[in-house]
């Protein structure tokens, strides 16, 4: 009952007002779609149920000749909009988002209860790729210099990159960030490349981790670097072999030593006497083997 007054009013308002702007409104949501992916103009009616799609237009702000129309099933322009599903209203889709898309539009939708303009804007952004890192010099000494890199691309707009250690400590102030954007026949990226210095680097904080977020904060990508070591990749089996070296050569003259301390012992027992050329020595030279238990115990041959 209510419904055919309500088609009765509008098809008494139909001829006389050519807007139905007092009878229902066109409304769409901003549209932030990713590069190269599918993107969805989310538009509705609102305070009006029974309506039906006749024909849309949509037209950059600006321009004189809509960019895409749609006069019930025919579309004409740019191929790559449409209308999502026209039996559940005016939202529209774009198949394959470019950077060109973004900006501001005017919606132009005519239906059998009337007509409505509506504004919309639509941006467009691009995922960054995980990031990849690197160190310089390639092995790093404990306690020496080195700057750590973290570098992300093809992400767009320009997103940041933060540093923590293995305790989660957070480096980020400590780090540069540099932004090359770039726009490569309308593929706009800004690659980031974040530079954290040390003058002096305590090997145990690594891994470290960067993470990189997007312009808005949420996070797009991490990565791990691990530190290569100097003393670990390069000069450790010539350090274990210096070691083995010197306590060998230490260990040959302790027994040299002991055998020479022998040898002059045994002299001193079979008293085969020389003024002694070992001030050392002397001490013992001035005793007699029997007077001392303990020396009868540790030559050979008693
Ligand atoms: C459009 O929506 C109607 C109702 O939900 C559905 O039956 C129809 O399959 C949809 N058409 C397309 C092309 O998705
Ligand atoms: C990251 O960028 C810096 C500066 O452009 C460069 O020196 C470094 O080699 C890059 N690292 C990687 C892994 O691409
Ligand atoms: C790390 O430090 C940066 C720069 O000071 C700051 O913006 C960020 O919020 C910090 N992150 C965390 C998790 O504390
Ligand atoms: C940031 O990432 C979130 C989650 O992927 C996404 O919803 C948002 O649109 C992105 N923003 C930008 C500006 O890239």
């Amino acid at each position: 009952m209510s419904s055919v007054k309500i088609m009765l009013v509008v098809s008494l308002f139909i001829p006389a007002v050519r807007s139905g702007t007092d009878l229902w409104k066109l409304e769409c949501l901003p549209t932030v779609g990713t590069f190269a992916q599918k993107t969805i103009i989310r538009c509705y009616f609102k305070d009006i149920k029974e309506i039906h799609i006749v024909a849309v237009y949509l037209t950059k702000v600006g321009q004189d000749e809509p960019l895409f129309a749609q006069e019930e099933s025919k579309r004409s322009g740019d191929q790559r909009f449409s209308l999502e599903n026209s039996s559940m209203g005016p939202s529209l889709q774009i198949s394959e988002t470019m950077f060109s898309d973004e900006g501001e539009y005017l919606y132009h939708v005519v239906t059998d209860s009337g007509f409505e303009d509506v504004q919309l804007s639509i941006s467009v952004i691009a995922k960054y790729k995980d990031p990849v890192t690197s160190t310089w010099p390639e092995n790093v000494m404990d306690g020496g210099p080195v700057s750590l890199y973290c570098n992300a691309t093809d992400g767009y707009p320009a997103g940041s990159i933060h540093w923590f250690d293995r305790s989660g400590t957070n480096w980020t102030m400590n780090s540069v960030l540099t932004k090359d954007p770039k726009d490569i026949s309308g593929v706009k990226s800004v690659a980031l490349s974040s530079k954290l210095t040390f003058k002096s680097i305590v090997l145990d904080m690594a891994p470290f981790r960067c993470i990189v977020f997007n312009s808005t904060y949420v996070q797009d990508g991490e990565n791990t670097l691990k530190i290569t070591s100097a003393i670990h990749s390069d000069s450790s089996g010539s350090n274990t072999t210096n070691i083995v070296a010197g306590v060998m050569v230490i260990g040959s003259l302790t027994v040299g030593l002991l055998f020479a301390l022998l040898c002059f012992r045994k002299r001193n027992h079979t008293r085969d006497r020389r003024p002694s050329a070992h001030p050392i020595l002397n001490y013992e030279s001035g005793r007699s083997v029997e007077d001392d238990p303990e020396n009868g115990d540790i030559s050979p041959g008693h």
